[in-house]
């Protein structure tokens, strides 16, 4: 991999809510865990719901080190300085992937996790938001996918309601266990 850094420095902070985003540093790799371990956040997650605490590990210590060019880009979310959830993009890569490194633009598939008690407060709307604006703004991406299961309705609601963006009912669901899809375009005034 090019460039990989360890560039805890990066927090995106919202100036509407006490919440920011951070890239987890090597000791906020258990409160990661913490939060990919409750069953309660990965029931529609296959990604994850099956995973050992040493995978779940695995992944989060991945999450610590930045690629140039990012191939994922994780934070953990802070809310009045306690983590509270994980958000980011889980995949960074071509929109087009048939097209393999022939398609320089770049898309990225983002998602959210929200502690139970800290549910119900906007902070899964105001970490998308900061999400999507740093993937557009910073990462360049030219397209942002978010999926979801059709059974998990604050997602859905989460996306189609307070985005407003149109959901997409795939034929079938796919290897995270997703049959929902929404596609959101960089908007123009980023370009
Ligand atoms: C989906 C999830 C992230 C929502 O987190 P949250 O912080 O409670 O969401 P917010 O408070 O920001 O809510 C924003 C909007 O989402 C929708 N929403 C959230 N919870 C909802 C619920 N229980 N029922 C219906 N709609 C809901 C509403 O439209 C809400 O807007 P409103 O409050 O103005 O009505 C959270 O339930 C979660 O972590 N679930 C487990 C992990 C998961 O499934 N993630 C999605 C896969 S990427």
């Amino acid at each position: 991999m090019v460039g990989q850094t360890s560039d805890s420095t990066l927090e995106l902070k919202s100036n509407k809510l006490p919440l920011s985003l951070r890239l987890p540093t090597f000791d906020d790799v258990p409160a990661a865990v913490e939060i990919l371990a409750n069953k309660a956040n990965s029931e529609f997650d296959k990604s994850i719901c099956d995973a050992t605490p040493e995978e779940l590990d695995a992944v989060a210590t991945r999450w610590t080190i930045v690629t140039d060019p990012p191939v994922y880009r994780n934070f953990l979310v802070f809310y009045e300085d306690k983590p509270v959830g994980i958000t980011g993009f889980g995949w960074i890569g071509p929109c087009d992937e048939s097209q393999g490194s022939d398609d320089s633009s770049l898309a990225g598939a983002a998602g959210i996790i929200v502690q139970p008690l800290a549910r119900g407060k906007g902070i899964a709307y105001e970490a998308l938001r900061l999400v999507f604006e740093y993937g557009f703004r910073e990462l360049g991406l030219k397209e942002i996918r978010v999926g979801s299961h059709s059974g998990n309705l604050p997602m859905w609601m989460l996306m189609e309601r307070k985005f407003g963006v149109k959901t997409i009912k795939t034929a079938e669901v796919d290897r995270f266990g997703n049959d929902l899809l929404w596609i959101i375009t960089r908007p123009e005034e980023v370009l």
